[in-house]
């Protein structure tokens, strides 16, 4: 069981991301996919989002969606694909979500919750998990939170990550509500008392190490987000790699340049233009990086990395 995990995060936690996590990680991180939803995998390139390397190690797809039939298709769709679990998002607030019954409204659809995890678990041998909130729109007592638990264990799902701020339906952006609604870190501690066989990871604000290792103290595991991306050096830090800093950058520089040809620019380069953060005098060629639209420009630019270039 893991004690740290890398959080679902859309527009980032793609294979490349995942990749730069597992090199800046060691063994120590439990990776997860961006939300995909069960509409794109029924209706979309069901094989983009779902594949994967292996050296991403244990990676968790998580997905986004309540319609029972979808459900199970989605399951099965990616059992090929070698996944180490499964996670359904009750936790994304946007609206466009909302009005597909995907995310955190279905914090007030507890049984229906409870549905979807049995039939993800009657579809997969593989563990399944639900990343979800403490509350909706203002109403976040523990009580609610509580008797939210309570309907959703029916499904027999024991294991839990909690986002510990509730999220507002209405009101607030996606981005605002990963801040603005207060975090309640203890209604996590007080349910891994109260619920001890629960495998509870606490997620939302971890983002130094004292945190991390208090909440440890308390429940299973912690999940770190944004963290990840605005300071890659912390996954670092936290995780057990072998290797040292730099020799992660190159690494990774190598798989860029080996893989450049067969994905997005723009999707490829950016892990490395965060992980050069930090550098003397990165700020130059995390620009000239960014800035690159063909793969010809990026092998340019890596070339005339001063910090990395030798020996790469
Ligand atoms: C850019 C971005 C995209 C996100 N996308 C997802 C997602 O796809 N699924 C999900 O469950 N949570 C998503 N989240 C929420 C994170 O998983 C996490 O719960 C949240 O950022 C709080 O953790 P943090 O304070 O460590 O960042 C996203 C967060 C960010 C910043």
């Amino acid at each position: 069981m893991y004690q740290y995990q890398i959080a679902p995060m859309m527009g980032w936690t793609d294979r490349h991301f995942r990749y730069l996590m597992r090199l800046l990680g060691g063994d120590s991180f439990l990776l997860f996919t961006e939300m995909v939803t069960i509409n794109a995998l029924a209706y979309g390139d069901a094989h983009r989002y779902l594949d994967k390397a292996d050296a991403e190690g244990d990676v968790i797809l998580q997905i986004g969606g309540s319609d029972l039939q979808r459900v199970a298709e989605a399951i099965q769709k990616a059992e090929p694909y070698g996944y180490a679990g499964y996670n359904l998002n009750v936790g994304c607030p946007s609206d466009r979500v909302q009005n597909a019954k995907i995310g955190a409204c279905l914090m007030a659809e507890g049984k229906l919750v409870s549905q979807v995890l049995s039939v993800m678990k009657d579809h997969t041998d593989k563990p399944v998990s639900i990343k979800t909130r403490v509350g909706i729109d203002g109403v976040d007592s523990y009580d609610y939170f509580r008797n939210f638990v309570d309907e959703v264990l029916a499904s027999g799902c024991h294991e839990w990550i909690i986002h510990a701020r509730d999220a507002w339906l209405k009101g607030l952006s996606p981005r605002q509500n990963r801040s603005i609604p207060p975090l309640r870190y203890e209604y996590v501690f007080r349910l891994k008392q109260e619920l001890p066989h629960l495998h509870i990871a606490l997620n939302g604000g971890i983002r130094d190490i004292d945190t991390a290792n208090d909440a440890l103290t308390q429940v299973d595991a912690v999940m770190l987000g944004r963290a990840a991306y605005q300071d890659p050096r912390f996954i670092h830090q936290l995780g057990h790699s072998n290797k040292d800093y730099d020799d992660v950058l190159k690494e990774y520089i190598s798989y860029l340049k080996a893989n450049l040809e067969h994905f997005p620019v723009r999707k490829i380069i950016a892990p490395l233009v965060i992980a050069l953060m930090g550098y003397h005098g990165a700020k130059k060629d995390r620009a000239r990086l960014a800035a690159c639209k063909t793969a010809s420009e990026v092998l340019v630019v890596l070339d005339s990395l001063h910090l990395l270039a030798e020996g790469v």
